[in-house]
């Protein structure tokens, strides 16, 4: 019997969208968005500023910095996204609703990652709030991740799912929940079985890497994020739900830009930057799983279908180049180094 093999030099995708961006604020905002807007037509933008896009009066605001911020003549349009905190109320719900420009609300447990602080601090705070969300039918973007220090920090999304959850969809079934760049086979596991309304975004380095990857030849802070790479059988397991074709899952980078001096510290910040680069390194997750035919589906489908939005019009190509990583980008006042910088792609978006 003779064997298929099926090779492919050249994509071509409807233009995706990244369903989970840091893009900050100021100049480095500016430094930043040009990179994602030259992949992606849309994104949700995080509301984890200092101080947090808490209204829907601040995420108009940032909207209009960030598209000032563009490249003239960009379409990319920024989806934004409120910060949940204990005092969220009924009517923030309502009005985020209505202004059309609010597509999410994100829920941080307060102190789980970068700039979380004025989370959530115990979910029973945050009933009236969910309750409106579910009424509104706006989606609640989850940071699923338990913050209790007693719980090794490599088990706290598996634990994140029973304690909170299963809980909080048996309370508010009706409420559409995306669990944030799952991390761990029971994630990608739970996401699968679980009642209709769910979602999952998936990051392009949880795809790619195992945590071997922080500590291969000295600690790598490029390599840190939260939640933190896992074990190889929750990469595996992750990229088995990537390339299921199932449509919970979808395209979500969590590029986190920060500072080199930030990351390079005693105490590195949380974040792996990839907006620079993340088609081609999804690309090739999907190509070494052998199903680069389920790329679109995941970059470019699912993730319009959970918002209630149509796929764009638009499409990209994605050619076969050797391209090395640059080892550094600018940034203000610094520089940023983005994840694998220094490495070969096999895959390059082509401008
Ligand atoms: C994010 C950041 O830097 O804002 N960091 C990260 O490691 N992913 C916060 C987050 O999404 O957890
Ligand atoms: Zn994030």
């Amino acid at each position: 019997m003779s064997e298929r093999r099926v090779h492919t030099d050249d994509i071509t995708l409807i233009r995706p969208d990244d369903w989970h961006l840091h893009l900050r604020d100021g100049d480095a905002l500016a430094a930043v968005v040009g990179a994602s807007a030259a992949q992606f037509r849309r994104a949700i933008v995080m509301p984890n500023l200092r101080p947090p896009v808490t209204t829907v009066a601040l995420a108009a605001a940032y909207r209009e910095r960030i598209l000032a911020a563009l490249p003239a003549g960009s379409a990319f349009e920024p989806l934004m996204t409120l910060y949940q905190t204990d005092n969220t109320s009924a009517q923030q719900i309502r009005d985020a609703k209505a202004s059309g420009i609010v597509h999410a609300v994100k829920l941080y447990p307060a102190g789980a990652t970068t700039n979380s602080d004025a989370g959530v601090s115990d979910i029973r705070k945050a009933r009236a709030a969910l309750e409106s969300m579910q009424r509104e039918d706006l989606p609640l973007l989850v940071h699923g991740e338990v913050t209790d220090p007693a719980v090794d920090l490599f088990d706290r999304e598996r634990v994140f799912i029973d304690q909170v959850m299963i809980p909080l969809r048996r309370d508010f079934p009706d409420l559409r929940v995306v669990f944030e760049h799952i991390t761990t086979r029971e994630a990608a596991q739970y996401v699968r079985d679980a009642e209709p309304g769910i979602g999952a975004t998936i990051t392009a380095h949880h795809l790619l890497y195992n945590r071997n990857a922080i500590f291969s030849g000295g600690l790598r802070p490029h390599w840190y994020c939260l939640p933190v790479l896992k074990r190889e059988t929750h990469r595996s397991a992750l990229v088995g739900a990537a390339t299921s074709g199932n449509p919970r899952f979808f395209l979500g980078t969590d590029s986190a830009p920060h500072a080199q001096r930030l990351k390079e510290h005693a105490s590195a910040c949380a974040g792996c930057y990839t907006a620079l680069h993340a088609i081609e390194l999804y690309a090739t997750a999907f190509e070494l799983a052998g199903a680069i035919d389920r790329l679109e589906g995941f970059a470019s489908v699912h993730g319009p279908a959970f918002y209630g939005l149509l796929p764009n019009t638009t499409r990209v190509r994605l050619r076969r180049e050797r391209w090395e990583i640059p080892a550094s980008l600018p940034f203000p006042g610094d520089a940023i180094v983005p994840l694998a910088a220094g490495e070969t792609l096999e895959w390059r978006l082509a401008s």
